[in-house]
């Protein structure tokens, strides 16, 4: 595994400082207002975890699972909802954590389908957002870092399913995405 990376971005204890003084913001935010966490699945998990334990406040969290990026792909190919089927947000606070934004299209379909159900408020929350040309469809409420338009792994973002286990957010090299190159 770690022969396939070719560059650290961000390293573990920049993650670290960064993710606290999110949850400080956060904090600051909601208050003493309940609110409802809902991680999205799967590359949201470690950010979550280490999110969580630095926000001593009253919280329900309900994750839901989206695809948009299966398998190999490297690009958004439409968001379909997995998990769950059914919703229970009418009258909440929910935040949603996702591993990062790059078309914003997941992030888009999550927040509207939210507000379909009538929850009291939606905001996000990612670690990462691309610096991309064009703009987002959807901007976060409270963002980690800007990276440049690379495909990123580690921290939980994947390639593949692989690579979620770094504790970097690291760049591969072109020959694992190109292996018969
Ligand atoms: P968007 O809908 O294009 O904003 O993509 C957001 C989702 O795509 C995130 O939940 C990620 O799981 C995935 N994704 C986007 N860019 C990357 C990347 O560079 N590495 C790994 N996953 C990514
Ligand atoms: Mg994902």
């Amino acid at each position: 595994m770690q022969d396939d990376i070719r560059d650290i971005l961000i390293d573990r204890y920049a993650i670290q400082a960064r993710v606290y003084k999110m949850a400080q913001q956060i904090a600051a935010d909601y208050g003493q207002r309940e609110f409802l966490l809902m991680p999205l699945l799967t590359g949201s998990i470690i950010f979550v975890a280490d999110l969580v334990r630095h926000l001593p406040v009253l919280m329900r969290i309900d994750v839901m699972a989206v695809s948009s990026y299966p398998g190999k792909a490297t690009t958004n190919q439409g968001t379909r909802i997995l998990y769950p089927t059914e919703f229970d947000v009418a009258g909440k606070h929910v935040l949603v954590i996702d591993d990062i934004l790059d078309s914003g299209r997941t992030l888009n379909s999550v927040r509207n389908l939210l507000a379909e159900q009538n929850a009291a408020s939606v905001k996000t929350c990612v670690l990462l957002k691309k610096r991309l040309p064009t703009a987002p469809a959807t901007e976060a409420d409270y963002l980690g870092f800007e990276i440049a338009d690379e495909f990123v792994v580690g921290y939980g973002l994947d390639y593949n399913g692989y690579y979620r286990n770094l504790p970097d957010i690291a760049i591969l090299h072109k020959r694992v995405f190109a292996p018969d190159a």
